[in-house]
């Protein structure tokens, strides 16, 4: 490998905690910061600030030894080569990307060059923010020479992040010039030439020794686009399987055939091709946005984008009414929800759907237990216990004397429920699952009635199946 480099990375989160400890497992030096004191003093302390898998090992690997953590950005400038920004881009009111987190911590960075740094945007941002970081650091003095700004997009998913780190479909690389492009050409190399995973304890993945992931260079306008286009598209696929998972519904055929038949042709691949209540998290929602205001900006008629948009959120309601379907009025009754997190694997409750849909049964006068094998802690920041909110500590205690169990997250866990056992517990056995983890035959043969995404209802014979109801 050639020489290691000192990297410093600002922001602590999902991507820059992932970030630091896996350029460390690459064999780099790295100091992370963060100005949020409290998650940095835990960080020392030797806590885990996020549920992800494999993070509490590397960062025990780690921590202390080849990465540190501090509040003192510009130490952490002076020490490194390349400057990583992975700060919050949440969505601001326009629908634009608010990044005036990311200005922050360029004016911070202006004020601590002393000598040539690369600056590497990792966090998710609209096209130019290049040119606008070059911009600051000129107007706040910076000498050109003494930087270069690279766009350098993340693909990790939340759950699985510290493999697709490490085992990555690309990297992409925005660079305006080959000094620039060579230090991140260097900094991934363990990856791109494999020695990482010739390493004692590599952890294992997709990638290997003979089947590396390819390095991109780009202008950093198209690696900007590459980013928002790739989450552009992913949402969108999830949004076509949802539409045409409605029309399943309307004429009694089952979504997942259909997208086993579709995904079964290559040009299309079956992966996010998966029914349910729709995307949500801390990116797809305001990437989607945040694109759809850059391409409103340039002039360009993308309309698509809120379509997909749209569809996303419509999902919400479909499920809604499916549970009204099912219970006919939710004043007074109980239910269980099961899943508070955006998706499984996670502890991430930003923008989730499960969270969207519980206050909404809240609003109808339903009293709802839930339960979450991650994201409880999280989810009570958010949507505090109250008269008619309760927080479970398993799937069978939410689950007591609940008029309708609702699976809300693809957890694991909620794919191999006890069924003998749930159905003790229930008042009244009716599954509704807003994510397809079951047969239908196998909720049947256990006494329940089942509803799910783009596939007929199934009513256990002792109910009968009801006239159709507008409700
Ligand atoms: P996050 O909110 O989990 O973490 C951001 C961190 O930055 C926080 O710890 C915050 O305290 C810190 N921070 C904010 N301002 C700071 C400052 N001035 N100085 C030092 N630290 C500061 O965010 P995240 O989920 O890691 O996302 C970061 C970026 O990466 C976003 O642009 C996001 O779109 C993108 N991204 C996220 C994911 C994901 O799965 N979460 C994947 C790919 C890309
Ligand atoms: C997503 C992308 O997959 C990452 O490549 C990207 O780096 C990241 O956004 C980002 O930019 O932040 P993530 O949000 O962690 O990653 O999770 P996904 O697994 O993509 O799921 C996103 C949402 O889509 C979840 O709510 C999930 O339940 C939903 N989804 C996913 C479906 O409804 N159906 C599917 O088939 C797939």
């Amino acid at each position: 490998m050639s020489k290691p480099v000192s990297i410093c990375i600002i922001g602590s989160g999902y991507v820059g905690l992932v970030a630091a400890v896996c350029f460390a497992e690459m064999g780099h030096r790295v100091i992370c910061v963060d100005n949020d004191e409290a998650r940095v003093k835990t960080l020392r302390e030797g806590g885990v600030p996020i549920y992800e898998e494999h993070l509490p090992e590397l960062l025990a690997k780690h921590r202390g030894r080849a990465v540190e953590f501090t509040t003192e950005l510009a130490a952490a400038v002076d020490e490194s080569e390349a400057i990583f920004i992975a700060v919050g881009t949440p969505q601001g009111t326009s629908g634009a990307a608010d990044l005036s987190y990311v200005e922050a911590v360029v004016a911070q960075i202006a004020r601590s060059i002393k000598a040539y740094k690369v600056i590497v945007e990792k966090s998710t941002v609209p096209v130019y923010t290049n040119e606008w970081i070059c911009r600051v650091l000129n107007r706040h003095g910076v000498n050109s020479q003494l930087y270069d700004v690279v766009s350098n997009p993340e693909f990790l998913r939340e759950g699985s992040a510290i493999i697709d780190f490490l085992h990555p479909n690309r990297i992409v690389v925005g660079a305006g010039n080959e000094r620039s492009a060579n230090l991140l050409r260097r900094i991934y190399e363990p990856l791109t030439e494999g020695s990482y995973y010739a390493q004692p304890g590599a952890l294992a993945g997709a990638c290997g020794i003979g089947a590396t992931a390819p390095l991109l260079v780009t202008s950093a306008q198209s690696a900007e686009l590459i980013k928002h286009a790739s989450n552009a598209f992913l949402a969108l696929k999830i949004s076509f399987i949802n539409a045409v998972a409605n029309l399943a519904e309307a004429v009694d055929a089952d979504i997942e055939d259909i997208a086993a038949g579709m995904g079964l042709d290559s040009r299309i691949g079956p992966k996010f091709l998966r029914a349910g209540l729709g995307y949500g998290g801390s990116c797809f929602p305001k990437d989607v946005a945040a694109f759809h205001w850059v391409a409103q900006k340039c002039g360009v008629d993308f309309q698509l984008l809120e379509e997909i948009r749209r569809i996303n959120e419509t999902q919400k309601e479909v499920f809604f009414n499916k549970v009204l379907s099912a219970l006919w009025t939710l004043r007074g009754k109980r239910l269980a929800a099961l899943g508070l997190a955006y998706k499984g694997d996670t502890d991430d409750v930003r923008e989730s759907p499960a969270i969207d849909i519980i206050r909404k049964l809240l609003s109808a006068g339903a009293t709802v237990t839930a339960y979450d094998p991650a994201a409880m802690g999280r989810a009570q920041e958010v949507l505090p216990a109250a008269e008619n909110l309760a927080y479970a500590s398993d799937i069978y205690e939410a689950s007591k004397d609940a008029d309708a169990v609702l699976i809300l997250t693809d957890w694991k866990e909620f794919a191999t429920i006890d069924l003998v056992r749930l159905i003790k517990a229930v008042r009244f056995p009716i599954v509704i699952d807003g994510r397809n983890l079951y047969q239908p035959q196998q909720m049947l043969d256990h006494g329940f009635t089942y509803v799910s995404v783009g596939r007929p209802t199934h009513y256990h014979a002792q109910e009968g199946k009801p006239s159709k109801l507008a409700v």
